[in-house]
């Protein structure tokens, strides 16, 4: 018998959302809707620190594994990638040739672009968010592409007026934290939560570290790991990832994850109720917190599909103190103004390196 045979197939079914920390709303809004195209599907406040904001954007319709979220925390110093601070997130989208729109969109905005690059059947550009943040945008399937065809996707200049259908994110294609033994790694998340490790290679950008994704057929390795037994340690700031979470069914499955935790004596944060989903935290053997999420009740729980966003709304325990809430956030803006655009960072090059 299997160590996971004994875990119902498919408990966790690829990434729900991504969460990081931003400094300042207005830049990190306007970025992730007028320069990516993603929409807002939730203005709330961070249930854990309720005086500073949470910010939800998603695609259209606000699907699981697409809402990128953001703690605002202007006061935070910048963090840097490294074990327990992923190293970046990576958006999916539907064609090759959305990347080359992307690629001239993105300059047109004055943001710094690398690729594209092809590495393990994806096709990928690379950027960084306001804050410094990561951003790749994937485009998978593409075994034995030829870097004579990638280099005929880069002549491609046309000016592209708007983001089109075609360029939309779909969803998450991939996080990458950072792991110092991936063994134990995939051990770990095979034995808690029945995920496979279904892809080891050298990193084409850092040769001493390799990358190890850990995923399911059905959704593929949406844990890619960058690996390096002398991997340093990150810190959680402005511009870094805070948590990756997972999806589940349904509380059943959350509670089958939650016992498994408990078994193995995972310490966890047991089941916390966020409105939108439950969730439950814990961290892997490197330190990168985890969360696995329910699909339901989901952002229409308290505005319509085409409202999601639009207004300052609170989890129901929260409500009560909503003026106290609305205070304090416009003093944080207050004392927290920036302009538009910002000087944009500089794409990384290589892209998927550290330390
Ligand atoms: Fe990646
Ligand atoms: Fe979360």
């Amino acid at each position: 018998m299997s160590a996971t045979a004994d875990l119902p197939d498919g408990l966790v079914q690829g990434l729900h959302h991504i969460t990081l920390v931003t400094s300042n709303e207005e830049v990190n809004r306007r970025f992730y809707t007028e320069v990516l195209g993603l929409r807002r599907v939730k203005l709330t406040v961070n249930q854990d620190d309720i005086f500073h904001r949470h910010l939800f954007y998603a695609n259209e319709k606000a699907e699981t594994g697409s809402a990128i979220t953001f703690f605002e925390w202007p006061d935070l110093p910048k963090g840097s990638t490294g074990l327990s601070s992923p190293h970046h997130l990576s958006y999916a989208v539907s064609s090759l040739e959305a990347l080359s729109k992307w690629r001239n969109w993105l300059r047109s905005k004055g943001v710094s672009v690398t690729g594209p690059f092809a590495r393990d059947g994806r096709v990928s550009l690379y950027l960084r968010d306001p804050d410094g943040v990561i951003v790749e945008i994937t485009n998978r399937n593409h075994e034995g592409i030829t870097q004579d065809y990638l280099r005929e996707l880069q002549r491609d200049t046309s000016p592209v007026a708007a983001i089109d259908s075609e360029m939309r994110f779909t969803r998450f294609d991939h996080a990458s934290p950072v792991t110092l033994n991936p063994d134990v790694t995939v051990r770990f998340l095979g034995r808690l939560l029945g995920l496979k490790n279904l892809v080891k290679l050298r990193n084409p950008d850092q040769e001493s570290t390799s990358i190890v994704g850990v995923g399911r057929e059905e959704q593929g390795d949406f844990l890619r790991y960058l690996a390096s037994p002398t991997a340093p340690l990150g810190e959680v700031g402005t511009g870094s990832v805070h948590h990756i979470a997972m999806a589940v069914e349904d509380e059943d499955a959350q509670e089958t994850v939650l016992k498994r935790l408990n078994s193995f004596g995972v310490h966890n944060s047991g089941v916390v109720d966020r409105f939108w989903f439950k969730s439950l935290y814990f961290r892997d053997p490197d330190g990168n917190l985890l969360e696995i999420a329910t699909k339901g009740p989901g952002y229409s729980a308290d505005e319509p599909l085409e409202k999601l966003g639009s207004r300052l709304v609170l989890a129901p325990w929260l409500e009560p103190r909503r003026l106290e809430i609305e205070g304090a956030l416009s003093d944080l803006d207050a004392s927290n103004a920036r302009s538009w655009p910002p000087d944009f960072p500089a794409a990384p090059s290589p892209p998927e390196s550290f330390g």
